[in-house]
């Protein structure tokens, strides 16, 4: 049976196309039915990709919206979905534990760095102001913390040689387009490696 999925953006929606692109005719075909876009900003580039894959999209502002009013908006607009698991790809807001709880090992993420060093937004810039020759690309499942949840699967980045921050982010990104379907794959089957906590180096 094909999990019942809701990927949630905030921006340009790169990380969702691959998962869009995927479902539809790739490692995802058999265990991912991606049955809405939501997103928190009516304005993301990423809403008008999606409903030109014909993915219904939905909008859920979250302007002056504090964490628990955000977090009871969301939930009551999700439940019609009946959703099985929320990809966030790109999702700028914090869920609050409703959300957390309703969906507990449920909800995915990706993140541009490895979180046991670095967390938050900006991990590209992190690793480019760094000079790190390497960086570490994660998915991980969402807990109440910001990037704490247990990590699913990562993926090492060479950033030897980097010459911008561009440069930096478009290897990233290009490691984060091949992880991200293959960690869904595994977890979608129930058949991924255990998430490990990240708690503790
Ligand atoms: C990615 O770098 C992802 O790791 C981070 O936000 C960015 C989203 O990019 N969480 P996109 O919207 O998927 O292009």
């Amino acid at each position: 049976m094909k999990k019942r999925v809701a990927i949630l953006i905030s921006g340009r929606g790169s990380n969702m196309a691959v998962i869009l692109r995927e479902a539809r005719e790739g490692i995802l075909r058999d265990v991912c039915e991606p049955v809405v876009v939501v997103s928190n900003r009516a304005d993301a580039p990423g809403l008008a990709r999606a409903r030109q894959e014909g993915v219904a999209t939905l909008v859920v502002p979250s302007r002056k919206l504090d964490r628990d009013a955000y977090d009871r908006a969301l939930l009551l607009a999700l439940e019609p979905y009946r959703l099985d698991y929320l990809v966030l790809a790109g999702f700028m807001r914090l869920l609050g534990p409703a959300t957390i709880a309703r969906y507990r090992d449920r909800i995915v993420n990706i993140h541009p760095a490895d979180p046991r060093l670095f967390r938050g937004i900006g991990g590209y810039e992190w690793a480019w102001q760094n000079r790190l020759a390497r960086t570490s690309i994660t998915v991980h499942l969402v807990d109440e913390g910001m990037d704490t949840g247990p990590i699913v699967a990562q993926e090492e980045v060479s950033l030897e040689g980097a010459t911008s921050l561009e440069e930096v982010a478009r290897r990233g990104l290009a490691v984060e387009h091949a992880l991200y379907p293959r960690a869904l794959c595994g977890l979608l089957r129930g058949a991924g490696e255990s998430p490990r906590t990240n708690r503790h180096p």
